[in-house]
């Protein structure tokens, strides 16, 4: 940064003034906003970029903190707040920055991060991160203004390396215990959940996501299904054979229902099954759909025992096959016939 600005002003001697103009405009629109603190700042937020779009649940916060009188930074999302880094006044040297993972909402998450000294606020700042998701209906397409922003190229991983490591060893590949992977500082909230995929539990991230991709790191195989497929083999001999497959799942984004590292859900859902169906079949929230035609009472579609699944509680699974199925309507053992469904549960009818 100190060299950048050296290397113009030397120059200017032997350059005409119109072109080290440009250069000097050049310079403080493109570059200084990147890595310029202004010190009568009490603080800059490094990471995440204003009007970033996400599509994962969690988002983190690189704050540098300056040296000022600030003893508290705050941070609220959509008016809550959510995060707090209380005696900054004793931070030592090298150690001015925070770190923090917080989850997000769908759709637009506005920030707002305030510097407060003495309970007072001195300084706020604010961004918005949308987060899109294809179960939800009103976020599942992010206003144009909204761009992607992926952090793991070289040029921006530099600020962190005085304390993070960023370069793959050999042990990260396989290691023997969380701690032991790279991404593991960074990343641990990912899988602070109930249920943890697999290969996630073991950290071994780089399984799925590519070490060697240029300029972004770490891309994972596209479609999703290619890459959920190489383990799960089975399931791809299974649903090959269907004759009906389920439009999110004929996209091969199996992505958008599965969350593919860990969730509070079982098979690591985005949302509860009910929840996660209704987000697209709004019409049938209602459950009367089953029972058209057999007169005005409706079928339950949750809240009760599924007598058909041992432990498990009634939901649109129950019925429907969220991947594939011989019958048109999805259903989970292949009926044509209607009733041969209901036999499923109601044995004696
Ligand atoms: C001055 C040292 C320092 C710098 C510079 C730094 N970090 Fe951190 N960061 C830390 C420490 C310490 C932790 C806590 C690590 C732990 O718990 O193992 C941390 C944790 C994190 C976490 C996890 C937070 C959480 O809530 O789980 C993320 C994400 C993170 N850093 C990202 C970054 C990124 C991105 C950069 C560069 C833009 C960066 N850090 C620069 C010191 C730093
Ligand atoms: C220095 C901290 C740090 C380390 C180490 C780190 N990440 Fe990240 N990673 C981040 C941050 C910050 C983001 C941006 C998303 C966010 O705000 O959480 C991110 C985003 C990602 C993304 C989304 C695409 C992108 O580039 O934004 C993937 C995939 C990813 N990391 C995988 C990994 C894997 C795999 C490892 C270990 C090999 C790893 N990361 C190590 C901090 C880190
Ligand atoms: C590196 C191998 C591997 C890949 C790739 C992989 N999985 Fe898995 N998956 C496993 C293992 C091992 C289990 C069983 C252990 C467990 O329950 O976590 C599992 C279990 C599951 C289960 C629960 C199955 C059950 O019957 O309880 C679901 C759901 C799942 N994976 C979804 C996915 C999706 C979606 C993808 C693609 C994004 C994927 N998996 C990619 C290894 C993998
Ligand atoms: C079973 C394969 C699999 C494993 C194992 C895995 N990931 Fe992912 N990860 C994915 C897929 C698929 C995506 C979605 C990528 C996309 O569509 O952009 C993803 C996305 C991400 C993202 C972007 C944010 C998000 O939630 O979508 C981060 C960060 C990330 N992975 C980090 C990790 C870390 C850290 C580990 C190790 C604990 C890990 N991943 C293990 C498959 C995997
Ligand atoms: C429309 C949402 C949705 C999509 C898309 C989806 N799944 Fe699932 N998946 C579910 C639900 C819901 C369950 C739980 C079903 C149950 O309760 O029996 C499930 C269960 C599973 C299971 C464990 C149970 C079983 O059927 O063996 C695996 C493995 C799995 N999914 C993998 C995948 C893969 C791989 C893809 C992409 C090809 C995918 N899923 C796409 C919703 C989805
Ligand atoms: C991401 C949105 C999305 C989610 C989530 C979703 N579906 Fe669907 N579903 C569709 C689309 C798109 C179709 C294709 C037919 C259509 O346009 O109605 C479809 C078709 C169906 C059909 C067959 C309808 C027909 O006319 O062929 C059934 C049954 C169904 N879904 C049940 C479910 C169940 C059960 C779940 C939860 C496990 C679920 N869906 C989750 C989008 C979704
Ligand atoms: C008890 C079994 C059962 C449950 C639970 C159930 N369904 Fe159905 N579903 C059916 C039957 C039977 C039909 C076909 C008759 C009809 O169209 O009313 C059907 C039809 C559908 C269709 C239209 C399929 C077509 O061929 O046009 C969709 C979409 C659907 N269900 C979604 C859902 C969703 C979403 C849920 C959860 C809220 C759910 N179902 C719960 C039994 C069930
Ligand atoms: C996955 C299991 C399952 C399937 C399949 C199923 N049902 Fe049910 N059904 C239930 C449960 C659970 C109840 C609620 C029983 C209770 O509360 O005691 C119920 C209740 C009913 C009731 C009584 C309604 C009420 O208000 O109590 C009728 C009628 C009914 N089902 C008809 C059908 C018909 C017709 C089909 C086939 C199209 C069908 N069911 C398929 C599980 C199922």
């Amino acid at each position: 940064m100190k060299n950048g600005a050296l290397k113009i002003i030397t120059r200017k001697k032997k350059i005409p003034v119109s072109f080290s103009l440009v250069v000097l405009i050049l310079f403080f629109k493109f570059v200084a906003p990147v890595v310029a603190v202004d010190s009568s700042e009490k603080f800059s937020v490094i990471m995440p970029a204003d009007s970033s779009m996400v599509e994962g649940d969690l988002i983190s916060f690189v704050i540098k903190v300056n040296k000022s009188n600030a003893d508290t930074i705050k941070i609220t999302r959509n008016k809550t707040e959510i995060a707090s880094f209380t005696h900054l006044g004793s931070l030592s040297r090298g150690k001015d920055y925070l770190c923090k993972v917080v989850s997000l909402e769908f759709g637009p998450n506005e920030f707002v991060i305030d510097a407060l000294e003495k309970g007072g606020i001195v300084e706020t700042k604010k961004l918005t991160v949308f987060y899109r998701s294809d179960i939800s209906k009103r976020f599942s397409i992010n206003p144009p203004e909204f761009r992607r922003n992926p952090f793991h190229k070289e040029d921006r991983e530099v600020g962190c390396m005085k304390c993070h490591r960023t370069d793959v060893s050999e042990e990260d590949m396989k290691p023997a215990k969380p701690e032991g992977s790279l991404c593991y500082p960074c990343h641990k909230m990912i899988t602070a959940y109930r249920n943890v995929h697999g290969p996630a539990a073991r950290w071994a991230c780089l399984t799925c996501h590519d070490k060697n991709t240029r300029p972004v790191k770490y891309t994972t195989v596209k479609p999703d299904r290619d890459l959920c497929f190489t383990c799960h083999k089975e399931k791809k001999e299974e649903w090959k054979s269907k004759k009906y497959v389920h439009g999110p799942t004929a996209t091969g984004k199996c992505t958008i229902c599965h969350n593919p590292h860990a969730s509070d859900n079982e098979f690591w859902l985005r949302k509860p099954t009910w929840d996660l169906c209704t987000g697209c079949h709004e019409d049938r929230a209602s459950g009367s759909h089953v029972i058209v035609g057999f007169g005005s009472s409706t079928h339950p579609t949750r809240g009760r025992p599924d007598p058909s699944r041992y432990g498990k509680e009634l939901s649109c699974a129950s019925c429907h096959n969220p991947h594939a199925s011989n019958s048109k309507s999805l259903f989970i053992n292949d009926a044509d016939d209607l009733y041969d469904l209901c036999k499923v549960c109601h044995k004696n009818k």
